[in-house]
């Protein structure tokens, strides 16, 4: 893609990844990402992050257009993760930066993660400044939002931040901001990215908001690492509310149903619990394991109340996408929900307490006791699948007030 410039003499130079649906290797990109990366050109010429490699050959074009080849003074290194700093040695090697700046634990990440004995490394400590002649560069640390090294850059002249990973989407658009594109979708990958990326740092993100608050004041740009950018106070405002619902997990009257089946009377159980829960007029996503990614299905959990989690028995416990759903969502930590698990058996039976167990180890609070069956629902234990629904709507009701 073209450079872009975002005010006067700041350009985005980074690359558009259409295809990727990989994302940092554990996550569902269903529209694809991009990779963010910002030229300065003042009195001296700063490079901000580089892009993932084999994008290295579309960013050094873009750069070229914009310096006639004559290669950048700094190079900022605001997140070492590859998707950022992948094609790092390749822009070092073509644009020979006299400075490679990063934050303190970004150098033990660079010193980690490359070859760099030659590279002519700077670190700035959290709240140090750099002038570029018109302009002032002010690294704020955001340690883990989300890696140790990550960092934002300030410019207060243009009131940009530079925020790297914080207010980041997957989203391969052709279009640059935010204010260009529709802004459900933008509020749907923003909480996607947050629900698999930043949740398990909700309170480090809580505290770089106020921090970024106090140290940029009246910001007018927010350039992350991936998707759109935010420009004017509208957009800032909009993408500060809801930074602020996900940090505090503010959840809605819903309920995921998260299961899977062998023979489908768990699916008919799963079906019958549904019905109880709409009943009580609650919102509900039924998503079975095999065919909802694990990152989908947390994106829908994070404003959901309730999570109610389905496996039949199977070689005394409970199926493997189902067990490595559990282990991804405790990982996020996830606060504030409600629980239920279900699921039939053929003789054994320990799956629902299998379940259980895994949903109190994440905190979340039981709603309805396991409810399990043996081999098929008749009739009777659906109406009761049906009221263990109702039980739970009941609960996502009193909760939420
Ligand atoms: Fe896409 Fe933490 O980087």
């Amino acid at each position: 893609m073209q450079p872009v410039e975002i005010v006067k003499d700041l350009w985005w130079v980074g690359a558009v990844d259409w295809n990727n649906r990989d994302f940092h290797g554990y996550m569902l990109a269903p529209a694809g990402t991009t990779y963010n990366a910002f030229l300065l050109k003042d009195d001296v010429t700063v490079l901000f992050d580089t892009v993932k490699e084999g994008f290295g050959e579309e960013m050094l074009c873009s750069i070229a257009r914009l310096t006639g080849g004559k290669g950048i003074d700094w190079l900022v290194v605001n997140h070492v993760e590859p998707d950022h700093a992948g094609a790092l040695p390749q822009m070092i090697e073509a644009l020979k930066p006299k400075k490679v700046i990063c934050s303190p634990m970004g150098e033990k990440a660079i010193k980690t993660y490359f070859s760099c004995a030659d590279w002519p490394l700077q670190v700035q400590a959290d709240g140090t400044s750099l002038s570029t002649g018109k302009r002032t560069l002010i690294f704020l640390e955001t340690r883990m939002l989300h890696w140790p090294d990550n960092m934002a850059t300030y410019i207060p002249e243009d009131r940009v931040l530079v925020s790297s990973d914080a207010f980041g989407q997957n989203w391969a658009t052709a279009e640059r901001f935010a204010d260009q594109v529709d802004e459900h979708d933008l509020e749907r990958h923003l909480r996607t990215y947050f629900a698999n990326i930043v949740l398990p740092y909700a309170e480090i993100a809580r505290k770089v908001m106020c921090r970024v608050d106090e140290a940029c004041r009246d910001v007018e740009y927010i350039l992350p690492d991936h998707g759109l950018m935010y420009r004017g106070r509208k957009w800032i405002e909009w993408v500060n509310e809801k930074y602020q619902g996900y940090v505090e997990q503010k959840t809605r009257n819903k309920a995921v149903i998260a299961y899977d089946t062998m023979w489908h009377s768990t699916e008919s159980m799963a079906m019958a619990i549904a019905e109880g829960l709409v009943e009580e007029g609650i919102e509900i996503r039924m998503m079975s394991v095999k065919a909802n990614h694990h990152s989908a299905i947390m994106a829908e959990l994070m404003d959901a109340k309730a999570f109610l989690v389905g496996s039949p028995t199977h070689n005394n416990g409970m199926l493997p996408f189902v067990a490595g759903l559990l282990r991804y969502v405790g990982g996020l930590k996830p606060k504030g929900k409600l629980a239920a698990a279900f699921g039939s058996y053929g003789w054994s039976g320990e799956a629902v307490k299998h379940i259980e167990e895994a949903l109190t180890g994440m905190k979340m609070e039981i709603a309805a006791p396991g409810m399990r069956l043996i081999n098929r629902p008749n009739h009777a234990q659906l109406k009761a699948c049906k009221e263990f629904g109702q039980t739970v709507g009941k609960a996502i009701l009193a909760a939420n007030g």
